[in-house]
């Protein structure tokens, strides 16, 4: 006898890291990206403070929100996110994610509220040494968790599998968060983070060193797609159990 049952999908999500785009032709890089089922654009944000590194602020998330409609997903590797958010978002961030080391704890409810009142989503990002336990009193309350694979900092880094082992136990803890991975990402890592239960990719070297975007991305899809993410979210599918 055969049983039939209804489920719930969750959807897999691609965000290209704009770090290792070519930044002296962002428009050609974006189009190629818009062609890819990747639906967000993943925006690392340092400032020589918080990491070693400095890469962009507001003005260029407003000159790339004027020429793509791609999801802004906006990683915040910076000191005191607080007092750059408005910035952030009406430059036309969608989603606006920043580090738990980053801030002091009695800070962080205030800044999830700020970001939620100014209509976006928030997501909390935790380093590689920081446990995922820290985090699981604002998973009721946030959109996304980001899980780094690499001290943050530097595109092309390698994945670090220890680090990845924290997206189990969020994903245990909390069955309908987006659960994004960040860092070292490419066609081998991607399968082993989404079977840990990330369900956003972020991958800055894979896309745009691969001679072909498109595949790179189809190849991130389908390491979501063998983990049950899949492209639409909320189908119910019959299948036999
Ligand atoms: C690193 C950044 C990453 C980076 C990932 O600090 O947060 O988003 O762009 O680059 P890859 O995918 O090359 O490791
Ligand atoms: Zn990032």
């Amino acid at each position: 006898m055969s049983f039939y049952a209804k489920r719930w999908l969750m959807k897999g999500i691609i965000a290209p890291s704009l770090l290792s785009a070519d930044f002296a032709d962002l428009r050609t890089e974006l189009r190629s990206i818009e062609k890819t089922r990747a639906e967000w654009l993943h925006l690392d944000v340092m400032d020589g403070h918080f990491v070693p590194n400095i890469t962009f602020g507001p003005p260029l998330v407003k000159a790339i929100r004027k020429t793509t409609k791609l999801f802004l997903d906006t990683h915040l590797m910076i000191s005191e996110p607080m007092k750059y958010i408005k910035s952030f978002i009406e430059a036309g961030a969608d989603l606006i994610t920043f580090h738990y080391e980053a801030v002091k704890k009695e800070e962080i409810t205030k800044i999830i509220d700020t970001i939620h009142d100014l209509g976006k989503k928030v997501g909390i990002s935790i380093k590689p040494k920081t446990s995922a336990e820290e985090v699981f009193e604002y998973l009721p309350i946030i959109d996304l968790v980001l899980v780094m694979t690499v001290e943050p900092g530097f595109g092309g880094q390698k994945f670090m599998q220890e680090a990845a082992q924290k997206i189990e136990i969020l994903r245990e803890k909390s069955k309908d968060l987006d659960i994004e991975v960040d860092g070292g990402i490419n066609d081998e890592t991607s399968l082993i983070a989404a079977k840990l239960g990330a369900n956003v990719l972020v991958a800055g070297n894979y896309v745009f060193k691969h001679d072909d975007y498109e595949k790179a991305v189809n190849n991130l899809a389908g390491a979501l797609e063998q983990s049950g993410f899949t492209e639409k979210e909320g189908r119910e599918e019959s299948y036999r159990l």
